[in-house]
């Protein structure tokens, strides 16, 4: 499962990448705005400033709601590196858009996919990755990894490349459970990844290892 981080904080991508278990990055307009960054020239900046820090997919989602500004300003974002995967969001002209990138060659991934229906309506268009927000799926009491498992078996029936891009990740067990169902990428903030490597035992085993030698080399 490839891993990305959900930010456009670039010391959380720095860090991430640094471990060398990253995969790429997705973005999304909330994500920008807290990360102060406003204004197409900055903005554009800050992509490529993504893309020279992490060797996979960036993810840069369009504003426009409407199919020919959708194109306008996906065709800008692709020219702007070749990691950059244009975001679209699961909307009827989104859905004209994904087919209209792909047909061109610009990848994109679909967003804010909710269910199987659309997940399956992503794949038919050629989406590169499709991201369904399992988290915010548990926010309204509906199981998000349910929907990762049903996209996986649509995907599977008939051979989709789409890539299952699990979102919206919230912790560790999001992580865990979506690599047992098989998702393709999870994407999720710098802890959800960090949190994997916790365990108390290793910290316990570490301590008495390093006790021991310390006894015998002293
Ligand atoms: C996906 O690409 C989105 O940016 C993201 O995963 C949304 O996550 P959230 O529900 O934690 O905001």
């Amino acid at each position: 499962m490839k891993f990305f981080i959900d930010t456009a904080n670039l010391q959380q991508i720095e860090e991430a990448q640094a471990l060398g278990v990253l995969d790429g990055v997705t973005t999304n307009p909330s994500l920008m705005a807290k990360e102060g960054i406003t204004g197409r020239n900055n903005i554009l900046k800050h992509y490529v400033d993504i893309c020279n820090i992490v060797e996979g997919d960036v993810s840069a989602e369009v504003i426009a709601t409407d199919f020919e500004n959708m194109v306008k300003e996906g065709e800008e974002l692709a020219e702007l590196h070749e990691q950059i995967v244009v975001k679209v969001p699961m909307i009827k002209d989104g859905i004209k858009a994904i087919k209209y990138f792909t047909d061109k060659g610009i990848r994109t991934n679909c967003t804010l996919v909710f269910s199987a229906g659309q997940a399956l309506l992503a794949a038919k268009a050629g989406a590169a990755y499709v991201s369904p927000f399992i988290g915010r799926l548990d926010d309204i009491s509906t199981d998000g990894l349910n929907l990762i498992a049903e996209i996986r078996q649509i995907y599977d029936n008939y051979d989709f490349s789409t890539e299952i891009l699990a979102a919206s990740v919230r912790h560790t067990m999001h992580v865990i459970e979506c690599a047992k169902i098989g998702a393709d990428v999870m994407t999720g903030p710098l802890s959800s990844i960090t949190g994997l490597l916790k365990h108390p035992l290793t910290d316990i085993g570490l301590e008495k290892f390093l006790e021991d030698y310390k006894k015998g080399n002293s």
